[in-house]
């Protein structure tokens, strides 16, 4: 049956020692336990681990939960490639009861070769990573080293937060679709393995790839971002891979690559479909064996680095017609995840337009701006094609824009004939020609010819563009009332696109 393809010696680097502790000046090593049912694999795990751990093994579910329960080990090797199927879904189900027992447990599922679909579910159930069959030993124990050391962090970190609605790090959102978004950062954030986060522009995708980076372990260690389709593609490869002294022209001194430079943390791909293919197979390579070479070098340079992609196209679609490696797909995807656009999920919008007008009224300096209803119930309707970050936009425009201490749907752009998303002059000259005709006749009490000084303009000017924006003096006669939406009639509305 399908198991070890290469047994070897065990060489323990330096950076094994730490989980051999000494109690007593007698060694205690960490606990692993093997959840196999193929007698001779067991066997040849054991031998090849037994150096390093203290190595358990069980042959099935029940002798799994009872040692598990007895002995407690720090980190759980669970073959699922033979209790897998529809009916008998064993070893996910011990996965799920092995965590509730100890959630810190680093558990490693092995599967059947491309069997995604249960490595895909036992990560969503948090299985800390998983390796397909056939087994390279080495690899596995590179595996297993970090799944030792990752558990140790963790003993030693804060309590991680609770998820709230209104703020989980930096992102804000309160809909079901964002809760699930917490849960799995949550989940992945505790494994290592690579995530390709999808989703529309502006939805918050590296929002997304920096709160896994912070819940994770490797929190205190470098995140590194690079956007992979704004660096022209000959520039790519020194980039990502760095290059030693004269490997092109220009190259003068050695350079760290991005991948180096984010070792020990978190490498963030933005736009990995830009990739071309040469920088794909560069990529597919570091992912296998997590070494890298500099462009122009020779020298093999070890490397831990967890991988976040991102995209916002269709890469399934990019793969069928060859432009992206499926192979390279494979590795990425092992946990995908697709943040929903804004205008599937309203119940963010006014959350998220409340975080930015104190974001944006602190970094202005200004006093607190609030949202009229008017405006509140624009901004639900709205579709939003730019997701997010045109909401941000949006009010950090407004916010520069009105006098007021109220935002009206006119200052963000609706009520008139442009769409919301319109940064054209135009539109900003008449969004400021109705806040300074609204404010001069509401310091004037409607009183045209007084307006009409302060603004500097003759009133037959005024009475132009009164017109011109549908707004009515009579509206401003009395005291101490604020102008109100209804001032200015709409002229066009924001349709759906
Ligand atoms: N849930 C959120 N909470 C707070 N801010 C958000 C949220 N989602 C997005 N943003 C803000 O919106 C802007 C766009 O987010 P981000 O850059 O993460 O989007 P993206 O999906 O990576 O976009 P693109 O595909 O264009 O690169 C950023 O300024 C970000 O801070
Ligand atoms: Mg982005």
């Amino acid at each position: 049956m399908g198991g070890l393809v290469a047994a070897s010696t065990l060489e323990l680097g330096s950076n094994e020692l730490p989980r051999i502790k000494k109690k007593k000046g007698i060694i205690v090593k960490s606990k692993l336990l093997l959840v196999y049912d193929e007698e001779n694999i067991v066997q040849q795990m054991r031998w090849a681990l037994e150096t390093d751990y203290h190595v358990l093994t069980a042959l099935n579910e029940s002798e799994a939960a009872a040692t598990f329960q007895r002995e407690k080990p720090q980190v759980v090797i669970l073959d699922l490639s033979h209790s897998q199927t529809p009916t008998a879904p064993g070893g996910l189900r011990l996965l799920d009861q092995l965590l509730e027992q100890e959630p810190s447990t680093r558990i490693i599922v092995v599967t059947a070769h491309n069997d995604d679909a249960n490595a895909l579910q036992a990560v969503r159930l948090g299985a800390f990573d998983y390796y397909s069959k056939p087994i390279v030993l080495d690899e596995i124990k590179g595996i297993i080293r970090r799944a030792f050391r990752f558990h140790q962090l963790h003993q030693r970190l804060q309590p991680i937060n609770s998820i709230s609605g209104q703020g989980f790090h930096c992102l804000i959102g309160i809909s079901k679709g964002m809760q699930e978004i917490y849960r799995f950062i949550d989940r992945v954030a505790l494994s290592d393995i690579s995530v390709l986060i999808c989703g529309e522009s502006g939805t918050g995708k590296e929002l997304v790839a920096h709160a896994i980076h912070q819940r994770s372990p490797r929190r205190d260690n470098p995140f590194i971002v690079v956007n992979c389709g704004a660096i022209p593609e000959a520039l790519l490869e020194g980039e990502l891979f760095g290059h030693e002294e004269g490997a092109f022209t220009g190259a003068f001194g050695q350079k760290k690559g991005k991948l180096e430079l984010a070792n020990t943390g978190t490498i963030f791909l933005d736009e990995i479909g830009e990739l071309s293919p040469p920088i794909q197979v560069k990529l597919l390579r570091f992912l296998q064996d997590r070494k890298i070479e500099r462009v122009g070098g020779t020298q093999q340079i070890d490397l831990d680095v967890r991988i976040i992609a991102a995209t916002n196209r269709d890469l399934k679609k990019d793969m069928e017609n060859h432009l992206f490696r499926e192979d390279l797909y494979c590795r990425l995807k092992i946990i995908p995840l697709t943040i929903p656009p804004l205008r599937e999920r309203t119940e963010d919008i006014l959350p998220l337009a409340q975080h930015f007008l104190k974001k944006y009224c602190r970094e202005q300096r200004k006093p607190l701006i609030s949202l009229s209803p008017e405006a509140e119930s624009k901004l639900l309707s709205y579709p939003w094609p730019e997701n997010v970050r045109q909401l941000e936009n949006l009010i950090n425009r407004a916010i520069l824009l009105t006098p007021d201490s109220v935002l009206y749907p006119s200052v963000l752009g609706f009520g008139l004939d442009q769409a919301a998303n319109d940064v054209n002059l135009k539109h900003a000259k008449k969004v400021i020609e109705i806040e300074y005709v609204q404010r001069a006749l509401l310091r004037n009490k409607g009183i045209v010819s007084r307006a009409a000084r302060d603004l500097g303009i003759s009133r037959v000017n005024l009475y132009e563009l009164m017109g011109k924006h549908a707004i009515n003096s009579d509206e401003f006669k009395t005291p101490n009332l604020r102008p109100q939406r209804q001032h200015v009639r709409p002229t066009g509305s924001i349709s759906k696109t």
